[in-house]
């Protein structure tokens, strides 16, 4: 055995160093994503030595671009937008093998030019090529891709070898439960499961990433890490910033399409699934989506249901004036797009049935900071607070996303003196302090899996389903209600009082991030 078979992360790196010869096709090149997270991830991945030393880029667009603008470009977004600056003697190389293709999305026969700019690349390689595309495009032209990498032979180049083409796919993966079905459907007649990665690149965050570690390689928690002794888990995915310039998109979509459908289900499957088989990428797949198919459908009544929305008004973030919702430019004057939801799940299942899982996300809120916070029941207070009206802390265990990324676990200590007096203190592990701060970006991660063709990290197709099942009844009938019942809070804030109501049934309340 050879020390790789047996440490598990150092197998993970030599699948990293073992990526076939790739050429990587960007749809969508001129767009946003490429330039502030696509280009700085080949970038650093090209600093790390992860690229294979035969490595292609080729953008797609439908603008015409100038190949020399188009690379002139690329080094512009990763000087921008890169965590490590841009040397010339790692960017050189990759510039030379970045060329650009301009075509449409609808018409055949620029995916057979397509083809046929890739089948030269690769007679000049002199060897075979994987094809990775990655869709990065406005999501109405999806399906066109699809087909058409499947009518122009491009979906079953090298078909069976581990060169066969893969296709990455960004979200948002369809707006409801039919229109992501209908997705898949496009998907399967063109490609293979075992072909197709669809993003959410939360997935790729090393805190995420983490969330098995810490509950699988550790013996403390997973005995506690139930119905006996778990009280509530709290979800929170916070961003201080508002709808910027994406208002066409994001007016269409709201906090429950754009971050509880994907990145915050995803953390509950995390938290709550159970062990999986192995580290195979179906054996984790497979207890997700379990955890989905067992949480109960949430009622979107106002007032009493399991759903809050809400929209910001006006308000102060970091002491300086932001407009309301309504006044963003591009928002529709009587918008009813919430851009903060908060939810209330039960996953009815032998481990969790009874403990809520509250969920929330808002735009415009006090902070930037996402966190899963697994709250332990009291400890019984009688030898402590027995007459003295006070109860303990509950244990929390806190994982802290992002920023600032880390593990907090609330204990009661004794504070120092003759008398025996407890106070809630912290146990804190912060990655920047034992790792350094320059962490990979999920970006970087997520590509170079796709490259290696290792899908753990990515949704099933199953699973994006089960999500939207539970998704798309309550925006229905938000859609049917209309501004009606849509709370709203100040920028800044934690959000809208009507979020307290979930909770305070439950005798809960929302922890304050960060505490
Ligand atoms: C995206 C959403 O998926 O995630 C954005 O479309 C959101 O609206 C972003 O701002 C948040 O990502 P992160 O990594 O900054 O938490």
């Amino acid at each position: 055995m050879d020390s790789t078979e047996r440490h598990p992360f150092l197998r993970g790196l030599s699948k990293h160093r073992g990526a076939p010869p790739t050429v990587l096709v960007i749809f969508g090149a001129s767009g946003d994503l490429t330039a502030r997270k696509l280009l700085p991830a080949l970038y650093n991945l090209a600093v790390d030595h992860l690229l294979p030393a035969d490595f292609f880029f080729v953008g797609y667009g439908r603008r015409e671009v100038d190949e020399e603008e188009f690379r002139r470009r690329a080094a512009g977004a990763v000087r921008e937008y890169s965590r490590r600056s841009l040397q010339e003697e790692v960017w050189a190389p990759l510039r030379n093998r970045t060329f650009y293709q301009t075509g449409s999305y609808e018409d055949e026969a620029d995916f057979r030019a397509l083809a046929e700019r890739l089948a030269a690349i690769e007679h000049e390689v002199g060897r075979e090529l994987q094809y990775l595309f990655y869709i990065s495009t406005p999501p109405g032209v999806f399906a066109p891709i699809l087909d058409n990498l499947g009518r122009s032979g491009l979906a079953s180049h090298h078909e069976g070898s581990r060169e066969a083409s893969k296709v990455v796919i960004e979200k948002p993966f369809g707006h409801d439960r039919a229109s992501a079905e209908e997705l898949n459907g496009v998907i399967a007649r063109n490609f293979r499961e075992s072909q197709v990665f669809r993003i959410d690149h939360y997935l790729g965050k090393e805190t995420v990433q983490d969330l098995l570690v810490q509950r699988f390689a550790n013996t403390i928690f997973e005995p506690l890490w139930n119905r006996q002794y778990v009280d509530s888990v709290q979800i929170t995915v916070a961003e201080d910033i508002g709808v910027g310039a994406r208002a066409g998109y994001y007016d269409q979509s709201g906090a429950l399409r754009d971050m509880i459908q994907n990145h915050a289900m995803q953390l509950v499957s995390l938290t709550a699934m159970e062990p999986p088989v192995s580290l195979d990428p179906e054996a984790i797949r497979d207890e997700k989506v379990k955890v989905l198919q067992a949480i109960g459908m949430p009622v979107a009544e106002p007032e009493e249901g399991d759903v809050v929305r809400a929209q910001y008004e006006a308000g102060l973030i970091e002491g300086e004036k932001v407009p309301g919702y309504l006044e963003e430019y591009g928002v529709a004057a009587d918008s009813p797009t919430e851009t903060f939801a908060a939810l209330r799940l039960w996953i009815n299942n032998w481990r969790w049935k009874g403990v809520p899982f509250y969920v929330r996300s808002g735009k415009r809120m006090a902070r930037r900071t996402s966190e899963i916070a697994v709250q332990f029941k009291r400890p019984p207070g009688i030898l402590f607070s027995g007459d003295r009206q006070f109860d303990l802390a509950a244990n929390t265990m806190v994982i802290q996303v992002q920023p600032d990324e880390g593990q907090t676990l609330l204990l009661n200590s004794k504070i120092p003196g003759l008398e025996t007096r407890t106070q809630p203190v912290k146990m804190h592990f912060r990655y920047a302090a034992t790792y350094g701060s320059n962490t990979p970006e999920a970006y970087e991660r997520l590509v170079m899996d796709a490259m290696v063709g290792d899908s753990t990290l990515f949704i099933r197709g199953d699973e994006t389903e089960a999500s939207w099942r539970l998704i798309t009844p309550v925006l229905e009938a938000w859609q049917a209600f209309g501004r009606a019942g849509l709370a709203s809070y100040p920028a800044g804030s934690w959000g809208p009082l009507a979020a307290d109501r979930l909770l305070w049934e439950h005798r809960h309340e929302w922890r304050r991030p960060g505490a």
